[in-house]
């Protein structure tokens, strides 16, 4: 998924402007289906040994029996619902359909099992192939427990020598607003006056991981590809799309007009990946070759030109990647649909990806920088996945990563096509590798790779698309990049994709494409990265010469004898020379290369192409840091940043002291470069939240005064004249520049943002695009409750999504305790704020020190309703408990929440149990660090905010 149903956590900002997001045909002819049937045979999973010769029981385990493979499908669906209703019509959610499933018979059996959830089927019927003779069935049952099976028992055993049979089913099931399988959504055509006439609905669909059991009964389980035929009846005057083109015919079916609409046999594909859509839209095409590539979107948004960024960049994009990747896209089309509702950023569905409205609509004048981003970020991902994942799909869930990582990876070379001035490369350290290193130090981390037995239900699936297998897996290839060539590396993936095709892979099938292409033993090397958690901190004794490494993790409880081969670029003083190595063994040993003379310094892992920590002795690293106070500019941009992280991170684990940490932001007073202070921001953010409820954070608002003194008024001129600076990176930095400054009352600040929104209540919203979400929250926070109903009636009427978002966050700003209530009981209004935004809305909150409790409660009080409405599909519940936690650092927090553990854990795993563990966790080291040290920190704010 495109941050698929995963909200990634966004970049904090200092005080929190959080880039939310949240954080993914050509129908081949029938004669080239059959081609590839015959060179591809559809992949037998792994064999399970039957207890009995020919079993009926259940499956041992939550997968299927490996004795029935599909290889077609024939499916028809019938939503009922009107997309408009007109002189009261009654709204209907019914869907019914049938489907014909043909699949080959392996190992004989009396028993077919598949999946179907939330169905009622009826009508079972099953046949063989060739004879067309009808089998007899004895009974069926759908299994209303976490295996999602379809079972159906038969009199008659199928025979296992490879005959084909056919399944065929009717069913009916529902069409919610729940954001998973086939479901409803909403919007209104003239948001202004929104009464009756102006609602409209549409169905848009939400497979991945394990919802097309809700939408058909089928083998759902990735590696059980098959051609599927759709074909949609809809009502007359709306549209219907699905994977592969498709062709619509006027038809009476019991006296009413209908559309049948049937589209192209797909590729050889999994489930995950089908997509439908009914609704009154309308597009604005480009060609590429012969392929039509189309954006959908509500009428006003595509009339008012909202979906010209994202067609040009899908164009340049597709280009790019045929040609980096040296396969075609193998559609004949590809639409993309920007849906008023939709859990994830985005979803990859072969031929037809959907997104949420701010991930594909860009306004030029109204939409941010960040905005723009985004929306070319996640096209970039998900059109990585039409290769990465449609194409070549993982075996099974538990390989996700070859699917999240890649796609996450290779949309940062996207986004550089289309947008080569972003230098978007260096910022992966910032938004990949950092929150990647943050998660995978605590012991509840889990590796890139789990085995298949580990990853069964759902649940389990989902806690996979995490920042593990998205960030973590970028970080990993980025490395491998970097060590082998981005030449090298480029052949092996064009090789690992030519050679699995319409098939499924793991990860030794990745690795053995690389090793024909380097002289490099690629397996051994990223055996450490991809099969155990966590990943190193190598340490250097310059003094010595000694480097060895150790798995880092915040709260070290012993050595796991993990050990890593690490790739090391390092150069010293003053010459600058880039060395290179691979640390094989733990060490420590010696190597006179980090043996220094005196007045040289060293730094390793240059621009962070590595996944790991680097510590020195302390007096290499008060060299460095007098280097950054001297002359910055002798350290790359990018390392600038990582010392920042690195020495954080290292002072959280006790490697150096807090004070050394800190010691590398004094610097900053000299720094206008984003990359330093966004990491130098995202770790001071730790210290804010252990401190905005004591007395360190007086004088550390004061330290932070100081330091973004220069930086404000280096962007000043820009600030005043509402002017866009002109590189990227820098758009970035006024945002950080205002909103450090305002947030830590800088009087000049607050007294612009106040004024700035005070004309907009008046009249005229002169607030340039980017500064917008600063501004307002500012603005907010130190304004009345007719400012929090002005911008909530700005909230409701605002047609453009992007500018909803930036209200919805500013809204959370507010320091009055009632405010915030009121807005925490919307977020369970769906006519107010809707449900995929309410995890993230809650979330804005939290982050609040005025609304931490008051979120904290709320989620206590709603979490059954919580997690049963938002829980499925929205894969984000996780992050509600993640982030609504953060502060946590008492002992009494700590015992609210193993309390809550215990009331909603008690019997098993739960939705976010993992994310749950993980609070536990952090909260134990917050108050452990807090005890260590809140004195000495605030004897350093003390004494470096003196007025000289
Ligand atoms: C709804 O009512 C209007 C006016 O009474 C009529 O013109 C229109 O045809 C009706 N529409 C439908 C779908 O019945
Ligand atoms: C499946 O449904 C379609 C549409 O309602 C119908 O035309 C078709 O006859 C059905 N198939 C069977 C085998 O009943
Ligand atoms: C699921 O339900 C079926 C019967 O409906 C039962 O046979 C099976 O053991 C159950 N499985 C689990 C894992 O609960
Ligand atoms: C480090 O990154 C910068 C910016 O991307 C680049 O110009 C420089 O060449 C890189 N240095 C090394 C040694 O890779
Ligand atoms: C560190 O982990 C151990 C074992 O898991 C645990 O008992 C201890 O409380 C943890 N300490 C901190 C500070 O998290
Ligand atoms: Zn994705």
């Amino acid at each position: 998924m495109g941050k698929g149903v995963y909200i990634s956590k966004g970049l904090a900002i200092a005080t929190v402007v959080l880039t939310v997001s949240a954080v993914s045909g050509i129908v081949l002819m029938v004669v080239m289906y059959q081609l590839q049937i015959k060179e591809n045979p559809p992949k037998v999973p792994p064999t399970l040994i039957p207890t009995t010769p020919i079993p009926t029981g259940p499956p041992p385990n939550l997968r299927l029996p490996d004795n029935l493979i599909p290889e077609r499908y024939e499916v028809f669906l019938q939503p009922y619902f009107y997309t408009v209703l007109e002189n009261n019509t009654v709204q209907s959610h019914v869907f019914k359909g049938n489907s014909t499933v043909t699949f080959k018979c392996v190992k004989d059996t009396r028993s077919i099992f598949l999946h179907a959830l939330q169905l009622s089927v009826s009508n079972v019927k099953v046949t063989d192939s060739v004879t067309r003779k009808n089998i007899e069935v004895e009974r069926y049952e759908v299994h209303i427990n976490k295996t999602n099976f379809f079972e159906i028992q038969l009199k008659e055993v199928l025979n296992g020598n490879g005959s084909y049979y056919e399944l065929f089913t009717e069913f009916e099931g529902e069409l919610l607003d729940d954001l998973a399988g086939l479901y409803m959504s909403r919007y209104t055509e003239n948001p202004v006056n929104e009464d009756d006439d102006q609602k409209r609905f549409l169905m848009a669909s939400q497979m991945q991981p394990t919802d097309a059991r809700k939408v058909f009964p089928c083998f759902d389980e990735p590696a059980l590809k098959a051609v599927f035929s759709i074909t949609i009846i809809h009502r007359p005057e709306t549209k219907a799309r699905s994977n592969t083109p498709g062709e619509g015919k006027y038809t009476d079916i019991d006296g009413e007009q209908w559309i049948v609409t049937k589209f192209e046999p797909t590729p050889i594909m999994s489930t995950y990946l089908l997509a439908f859509t009914v609704n009154q839209f309308t597009d604005k095409e480009v060609k590429l070759e012969n392929k039509e590539i189309r954006i959908w979107a509500k009428p006003e948004a595509i009339n008012a030109g909202h979906a010209s960024y994202s067609l040009q960049i899908t164009k340049d994009i597709l280009a790019f990647y045929e040609e980096l990747f040296g396969l075609k896209y193998p559609l004949r089309k590809l639409d993309q649909i920007a849906i008023p509702d939709f859990g994830a950023g985005a979803m990859e569905n072969w031929g037809l990806i959907m997104y949420r409205e701010t991930a594909l609509l860009y306004e030029e004048g109204v939409s941010s920088t960040s905005n723009k981003e985004w929306i070319a970020t996640v096209i970039a991902h998900e059109l990585a996945h039409q290769w990465f994942g449609n194409l070549v799909t993982m075996k099974w869930w538990n390989n996700l990563w070859l699917s999240e990582g890649f796609a996450t990876y290779i949309s940062y070379l996207g986004v550089n096509k289309v947008e080569p001035t972003w230098d978007i490369l260096d910022l992966i350290v910032l938004k990949e590798v950092q929150p990647a290193m943050e998660v995978d130090s605590l012991n509840s981390s889990h590796p890139l790779s789990s085995t298949e037995a580990e990853i069964q239900t759902t649940a389990e699936i989902s806690d996979l698309f995490d920042s593990i297998s998205y960030s973590k897996g970028a970080a990993v290839l980025r490395m491998l990049c970097a060590h082998i060539g981005e030449t090298a590396f480029f052949e092996g993936l064009k090789l690992y994709l030519k050679n699995n095709q319409y098939q499924s892979t793991d990860t030794t099938d990745l690795w053995k494409y690389m090793k024909e292409v380097s002289t490099e033993d690629v397996e051994s090397i990223m055996y450490g990265w991809t099969e155990q958690v966590g990943y190193p901190v190598i340490s250097i004794n310059t003094s010595t010469g000694e480097i060895w490494q150790e798995q880092f993790l915040l709260n070290q409880t012993g050595d796991y004898g993990l050990e890593w081969q690490v790739p090391i670029r390092f150069m010293k003083s003053p010459l600058f020379k880039v060395e290179k190595e691979v640390l094989r063994e733990k060490g420590p040993v010696a190597r006179p290369a980090y043996d220094l003379k005196p007045g040289e310094w060293l730094l390793a892992n240059i621009n962070c192409t590595g996944y790991y920590r680097v510590n020195y002795d302390e007096e290499n690293w008060y060299k460095l840091i007098d280097q950054m106070e001297t002359d910055h500019h002798d350290i790359p941009l990018i390392s600038r940043g990582q010392l920042i992280d690195d020495a954080f991170n290292l002072a959280r684990a006790k490697y150096v002291n807090v004070t050394l940490a800190l010691s590398t932001t004094k610097y900053l007073i000299n720094e206008t470069e984003y990359i330093p202070w966004e990491s130098a921001l995202n770790n001071l953010q730790y210290f804010i939240l252990m401190f905005d409820r004591s007395e360190v954070y007086g004088p550390m608002q004061k330290y932070l005064r100081k330091q973004v003194g220069p930086l404000y008024d280096y962007f000043q001129e820009y600030t005043d004249n509402a002017t866009v600076p002109e590189k990227h990176s820098e758009q970035f930095n006024q945002i950080n520049a205002i909103s450090v400054a305002c947030s830590n009352d800088v009087q000049e600040c607050t007294e612009m943002a106040t004024k700035l929104f005070k004309d907009w209540r008046n009249g005229t919203n002169r607030i340039p695009p980017n500064l917008k979400s600063t501004i307002y929250c500012s603005a907010i926070a130190s304004g009345d409750e007719d400012d929090w109903d002005f911008a909530w009636n700005q909230y409701e009427k605002a047609s453009i999504a992007t500018e909803k978002d930036k209200l919805r966050y500013a809204l959370s700003c507010t320091k009055k305790m009632w405010l915030l209530n009121r807005y925490l009981e919307y977020t369970l209004e769906p006519s107010k704020i809707r449900k995929m935004d309410a995890v993230s809305t809650i979330n804005h909150i939290a982050r609040n020190v005025a609304g931490q409790a008051l979120a904290w409660d709320f989620i206590r009080a709603h979490w059954t309703e919580i997690t049963e409405e938002y829980g499925s599909g929205l894969m984000s519940v996780g992050s509600l408990i993640d982030e609504v936690t953060e502060r946590f650092s008492t002992e009494f927090e700590l015992q609210q929440l193993k309390q809550f553990r215990r009331e909603h854990y008690g019997d098993g795993p739960g939705p976010a149990a993992r994310a749950l563990e993980q609070a536990i966790e952090r909260t134990q080291a917050n108050i452990e660090w807090v005890k260590e040290n809140k004195q000495t920190v605030m004897n350093w704010f003390l004494q470096e905010s003196k007025d000289h």
